[in-house]
This record gives C-alpha cells, sequence and structure tokens, in this order.
C-alpha cells in the first residue's frame, strides 16, 4: 500500500503553504495527479506551486480549455494538464504526455479521466471539502519517488 498523510486545510492561505511547499520538492520526472471535486482548490494550489517556483505572482490560469500550460524555469518545465475534457486516455498520446520528458514535471488536474494511462510512480494529492466553506483536507498518496518527500512534508 502507498504511504499517506491528511493535512487539514483551514483557508485557502493553508493550500497556497502547501503548494509553496511542494514548489520546493518538486524535480524532473514527477507526476502530481491533484484530485477533487469542481471547487476543491486544484488550480489554485497548482497556482501557488507555480507561483513559488517563479518567485513572482504570474499569472495561472485554469488550463480547462488549453489543456496543457507550460511554465519554463531554469531547472525544469512544468506542464500544468487538465483531462477534464478528455474522451479518451489515447488522447493523451496526441497532447504528449506518454511520461515526462527530460526535464519535465507535470501537475494534472482530473486524472482520473485517464487514469490508467499515468505513471504509477506519482504523488496522488486529494483535496476534499472540510467542516467549514473555505476548510479543505489534503490526502497525499506517495509512489516511491514521493516516499522520502512525503515524510518531510508529515514533519511539518
Ligand atoms: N482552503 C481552501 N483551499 C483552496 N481553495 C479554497 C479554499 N477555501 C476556499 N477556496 C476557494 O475554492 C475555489 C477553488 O477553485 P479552483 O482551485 O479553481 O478549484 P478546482 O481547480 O479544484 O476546480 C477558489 O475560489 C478558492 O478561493
Ligand atoms: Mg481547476
Amino acid at each position: 500500500m502507498k504511504a499517506a498523510i491528511e493535512l487539514a486545510l483551514p483557508a485557502p492561505g493553508a493550500t497556497h503553504d502547501l503548494g509553496r511547499r511542494l514548489a520546493a520538492l518538486i524535480r524532473p520526472g514527477d507526476v502530481i495527479a491533484l484530485r477533487g471535486v469542481l471547487g476543491a482548490g486544484k488550480t489554485e494550489l497548482a497556482r501557488a506551486l507555480l507561483q513559488a517556483r517563479a518567485g513572482a505572482e504570474i499569472e495561472v490560469p485554469s488550463p480547462s480549455y488549453t489543456l496543457v500550460q507550460d511554465y519554463r524555469f531554469p531547472d525544469l518545465v512544468i506542464r500544468h494538464v487538465d483531462l477534464y475534457r478528455i474522451e479518451d486516455a489515447a488522447e493523451l498520446t496526441e497532447l504528449g504526455l506518454d511520461a515526462p520528458a527530460a526535464g519535465e514535471a507535470w501537475l494534472i488536474e482530473w486524472p482520473e479521466r485517464a487514469e490508467a494511462a499515468l505513471p504509477a510512480d506519482r504523488l496522488d494529492l486529494e483535496l476534499r471539502q472540510g467542516d467549514a466553506p473555505d476548510a479543505r483536507i489534503a490526502r497525499l498518496a506517495a509512489g516511491p519517488s514521493w516516499a522520502d518527500r512525503l515524510a518531510v512534508l508529515r514533519r511539518g
């Protein structure tokens, strides 16, 4: 079974903090599957991660129409992907999403649209509603390459 942790995110700021912490941990080859219903905070988290990596409040639109938005950093290209409108896992190949290329990491919203086609070694990060309107709970389940980094996140 995959190692997993849960983190309380009582307000959007806590989700942004988690995004910033992930920005410091993400590296080439990574796949982060962002799960949760519409409005759960997947794009919010991705935006905080990308802005932290950029060191600036760069624009990070939801990729729901473009499907893929690429962000180029000196050491890494992060592909922010939204698979909501994907009909069939075969479309991933057309989008160049068979596996992260050298120097690439992926942040994928709606990964369940192409579940079987995703790399098995990944970080699954699910956001669900907490006990207040602005509260969320994050569940992080780590594939092998994320196990040590999950321990870092657990320590807070
Ligand atoms: N704790 C929280 N974490 C993240 N987003 C939150 C939180 N509380 C409220 N929100 C709001 O929920 C919405 C999440 O939207 P978005 O990130 O686009 O969702 P998704 O991409 O999962 O559909 C935003 O309007 C955000 O301000
Ligand atoms: Mg979104």
